[in-house]
């Protein structure tokens, strides 16, 4: 690989110890995947930040960096284990709190922001179109190539970190134009209304292509945020899908020939594939947990879900996840007395996948209108899935129960 004198100078160990370890770990990235060059980075969003993720050896990995170097471009944090102000009351144990409240020390000396959340986008880290970054977590990955067009390849905590410190990734990948066209042509022919039909269209899309790059056509009416980031929270999950286009929609895919070539033979997704998804995600009886806000709920699903909760009591545990960012302005709009009021949990910082512990709750099932929690839930916490609207969520949750049918 071609390293800039500057980059040389970091790897040669002039600037310490942990700014060449930084450095090696990039150069043998790019070497494994045929990096030319190095890329500067002005944005970085790191994930394993949980310690439940990291455990004790990424945390002590954290921890010698930040006693010899700070960052050297704004990097971002992804969710952590533990709610910062609430974890206590959640009742997330002492021990596991304590370590990640120190994982989370050392990420803020080296001078990262604490943003705490797979949706940075929402909370003032929005890249420019074309930008490279180096952002972690799957979800906000997708979102951030597919829908503003940024230019990130999957990073892990380490090679974050690294980008943090040293301002660069090797080029390769995501970053590259010619590796930015569809491979697998999606016609999507239902209309697709709600944030979970987005959901569900990933998830069939992501079993189907694993971590090659979809074009949808077909999809109409533009998309709403919301349903941008559940289609790519549900395609990272089943597949490894890191970049999604969609025709007339998506800034890199004004037309079907800019990003995919024209003898691509396409794969239907009806109504039988769509019934299929919800078949698999569907159970009746009772609901002991609801999750809203896998990736983190935007203030607009804040607000439609304290709508719907107006005035009501919930029977099941119902957790609305965001960032804290996003919580403060729900606060000032009135929407967190009314959730709060109704019997929910607005968790900050963390979500149901990354904390530490739920199984001391006794909780045997989950509604979710996130594609992302349905795939986790039964293997993480051995917690049966049902994948629905955010309305037939939180009218779960208030019933107790699902007696519905999926429409
Ligand atoms: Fe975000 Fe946790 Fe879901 S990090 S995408 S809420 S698994």
């Amino acid at each position: 690989m071609r390293l800039t004198a500057e980059e040389q100078k970091m790897l040669d160990g002039d600037y310490g110890k942990a700014v060449q370890k930084c450095m090696k770990v990039l150069v043998a990235l790019g070497d494994i995947n045929g990096a030319e060059r190095m890329i500067e980075v002005n944005n970085v969003h790191s994930p394993g930040v949980s310690y439940r993720v990291t455990g004790d050896a990424g945390l002590g990995y954290v921890r010698d960096v930040s006693e010899e170097v700070g960052f050297k471009v704004p990097a971002t944090l992804n969710s952590i284990g533990i709610d910062l102000q609430d974890w206590k009351e959640i009742g997330f144990p002492e021990d596991f709190s304590h370590k990640q409240l120190e994982l989370s020390a050392c990420y803020e000396k080296m001078g990262a922001i604490a943003t705490n959340t797979c949706t940075p986008y929402l909370t003032g880290s929005l890249p420019v179109f074309g930008e490279h970054i180096a952002w972690g977590e799957s979800s906000a990955i997708v979102f951030a190539n597919s829908v503003l067009g940024a230019r990130t390849n999957r990073e892990g905590g380490p090679t974050a970190l690294a980008a943090a410190v040293t301002g660069r990734v090797p080029a390769y990948g995501l970053h590259l134009d010619e590796n930015r066209r569809g491979e697998h042509l999606i016609e999507v022919e239902i209309e697709l209304k709600t944030d979970k039909d987005f959901a569900v269209l990933g998830y069939f899309t992501g079993k189907l292509v694993g971590g090659h790059i979809p074009v949808f056509a077909g999809i109409e009416k533009r998309p709403r945020l919301e349903s941008l980031k559940a289609l790519g929270a549900a395609l990272a999950s089943s597949g490894a899908v890191a970049l999604y286009h969609i025709v007339g929609h998506t800034p890199e895919a004004p037309v079907k020939s800019a990003v995919i070539d024209d003898g691509v033979k396409p794969v239907i997704f009806g109504r039988k594939e769509y019934d299929e998804v919800c078949e698999k995600f569907s159970l009746t009886g009772p609901i002991d947990f609801v999750v809203l806000g896998c990736p983190h709920v935007s203030i607009i699903e804040m607000g439609e879900i304290a709508e719907q909760l107006k005035g009501k009591k919930i029977k099941s545990g119902l957790w609305v996840c965001a960032a804290r960012q996003v919580r403060s302005l729900a606060d000032t709009m009135g929407y967190s007395r009314i959730i709060l009021d109704a019997g929910a949990e607005i968790i900050c910082d963390t979500c149901p996948v990354l904390c530490c512990t739920l199984t001391d709750r006794g909780y045997k099932t989950v509604a979710t209108n996130s594609g992302k929690m349905a795939h986790y839930a039964p293997g993480l916490w051995n917690l049966q899935p049902v994948l629905l609207n955010t309305d037939e969520c939180v009218r779960a949750a208030i019933d107790g129960k699902w007696e519905g049918r999926h429409e």
